[in-house]
């Protein structure tokens, strides 16, 4: 267990699952604690849900990613972003995410900015988005995006997970790029779970 606390920030931060699974890692003793430092939503029922769900203040809320400077973000060693999917997606219009774009799905280059822009960046840095990302449509801008946080001295570790492999009841596969600074740690994904049927 790492003896130190987590410091976290999150973008898009919807209702907070990422934290809901560090929660779960303290209570199962991979981690020893976690500390939101901030978050960054614009929903506001996401808001409220976010704040009862992890009680957590409002005012660590830092609203709009694209109103943020990296400059002004408080010191963390993870950041997480599962930003927007609708451009992706196959349930919507398949718009893209190229940085010019201005699609919501686009929104994910804000967090490429704002590492560009902090004075320490984090040690660890997970992104997760619709496993249509990956698909050929779409490959050209994520090698873009990847060839940024390489440039940014992170070691990519990516795949798509489905959550059914993991003890969830759902049939749904997610793309997950982890990007971890100066090679600091070594990873890899998590083995898929065998499954057993009890009649
Ligand atoms: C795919 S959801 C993320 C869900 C989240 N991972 C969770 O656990 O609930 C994307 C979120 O990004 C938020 N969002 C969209 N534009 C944003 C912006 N400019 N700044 C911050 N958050 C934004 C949306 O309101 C939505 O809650």
């Amino acid at each position: 267990m790492n003896n130190k606390i987590l410091k976290v920030g999150t973008f898009f931060s919807g209702i907070g699952a990422p934290e809901k699974a560090l929660e779960r890692l303290k209570q199962e003793g991979y981690i020893k604690d976690y500390q939101v430092m901030f978050f960054s939503e614009i929903d506001k029922y996401a808001i409220k849900s976010y704040c009862a769900i992890h009680n957590i203040s409002e005012n660590l809320n830092l609203g709009d990613i694209t109103k943020l400077s990296g400059k002004d973000l408080p010191r963390c060693n993870l950041w997480i972003g599962g930003f927007p999917c609708q451009d992706i997606s196959a349930a919507g219009n398949m718009k893209g995410f190229e940085i010019e774009s201005k699609t919501r799905s686009s929104l994910g280059w804000e967090m490429i900015r704002l590492l560009k822009e902090v004075n320490n960046k984090p040690e660890y840095v997970i992104f997760e988005n619709v496993a249509m990302i990956t698909s050929k449509k779409f490959k050209t801008t994520l090698e873009l995006f990847k060839k940024d946080l390489k440039e940014l001295g992170y070691t990519l570790y990516e795949s798509v997970l489905s959550a059914n492999d993991y003890e969830i009841p759902q049939m749904r596969k997610r793309y997950f790029l982890i990007a971890i600074l100066n090679n600091c740690k070594k990873f890899s994904f998590p083995k898929a779970i065998k499954k057993s049927l009890f009649i």
